[in-house]
């Protein structure tokens, strides 16, 4: 669709942002419900984040999405947030249809709507690990509270960062951080890699009974191949090894939801990457 001088505008800042693959799954949600909008990537100078949200709100952007590094900076930039954006500790949409600027996180949606919709996996009741203590872990530690699980383990290389974590989100529900040597060794329900090790093709060093043939392991990570972390997954029989690439879509759909008021079906979307991904 040409845009026009009317075309709304929105947009992902990042850095580095050309992979990014934001501006296609919004153009497919745009298609499919026949919204007339206009979506870039716009890559910004790590310490230009602030002047850059300031340049593209007066030229009349209504929102943005944001990612690395800016997450935080949009959390501080924001003048109201939603609650799950203010316990992430991250932002990673803004919407200033309202005349001002709204912060909101919608990883963690993201992802519990990945796991329960698209898999099909109950999180009531379960028994979750999950590995990394950085900002993408602490993004979507209050949605999977909200679930209900019987218990969240936190485990990072680093112990302390995971244990700080867990004080944080005490008060939502069964929650305890420690490091990767500490970790039970009793097979979990569900394993969830939050950390930046698949990007570097390594595994967090978990003990292997950690996992039996009905864990699902899921990396918040997505690549053609199959990541290192969902390899390792398989090769230690877990029957149900997942990547990141359904929580992309979900995430994307509910910053969609926020700007629209439209909730796209994802489904064919997630399909058609994975699709392009393999061609
Ligand atoms: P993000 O915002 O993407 O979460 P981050 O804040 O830099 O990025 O956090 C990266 C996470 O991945 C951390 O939990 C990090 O562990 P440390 O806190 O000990 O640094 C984890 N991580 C990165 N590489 C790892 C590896 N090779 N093995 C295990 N954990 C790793």
């Amino acid at each position: 669709m040409a845009p026009s001088a009317s075309t709304d505008r929105y947009a992902v800042m990042g850095n580095p942002i050309a992979h990014s693959k934001s501006p296609l799954i919004h153009s497919m949600f745009a298609q499919q419900t026949g919204q007339h909008m206009q979506y870039d990537a716009l890559l910004v100078d790590k310490d230009g984040f602030e002047q850059a949200v300031a340049e593209f709100r007066q030229s009349g952007g209504l929102g943005l999405n944001v990612t690395v590094p800016f997450k935080q900076q949009a959390w501080s930039l924001a003048q109201e947030r939603s609650a799950r954006a203010e316990l992430a500790g991250a932002v990673n949409t803004l919407d200033f249809s309202a005349g001002q600027c709204f912060g909101d996180n919608t990883d963690g949606v993201g992802l519990v709507r990945d796991l329960m919709q698209n898999h099909q996996l109950d999180l009531a009741g379960r028994n979750i690990l999950v590995l990394g203590a950085g900002g993408a872990v602490r993004g979507v530690l209050a949605p999977l509270l909200q679930q209900q699980p019987n218990n969240i383990i936190i485990a990072n290389r680093t112990a302390n960062k995971a244990t700080e974590l867990a004080e944080l989100f005490a008060s939502y529900g069964n929650i305890e951080g420690m490091g990767l040597d500490a970790i039970p060794t009793k097979p979990f329900d569900l394993i969830i890699n939050g950390t930046a090790a698949s990007l570097q093709g390594d595994v967090p060093a978990v003990p292997t009974n950690c996992i039996n043939d009905s864990t699902c392991a899921y990396d918040m990570m997505y690549a053609a191949q199959a990541t290192a972390f969902m390899a390792w997954a398989q090769k230690q029989g877990a029957q149900k090894y997942l990547d990141g690439l359904g929580m992309l879509v979900e995430q994307a759909a509910e910053s969609f939801y926020l700007w629209r008021k439209l909730r796209p079906e994802t489904a064919a979307v997630i399909a058609s990457l994975r699709e392009q991904m393999h061609a």
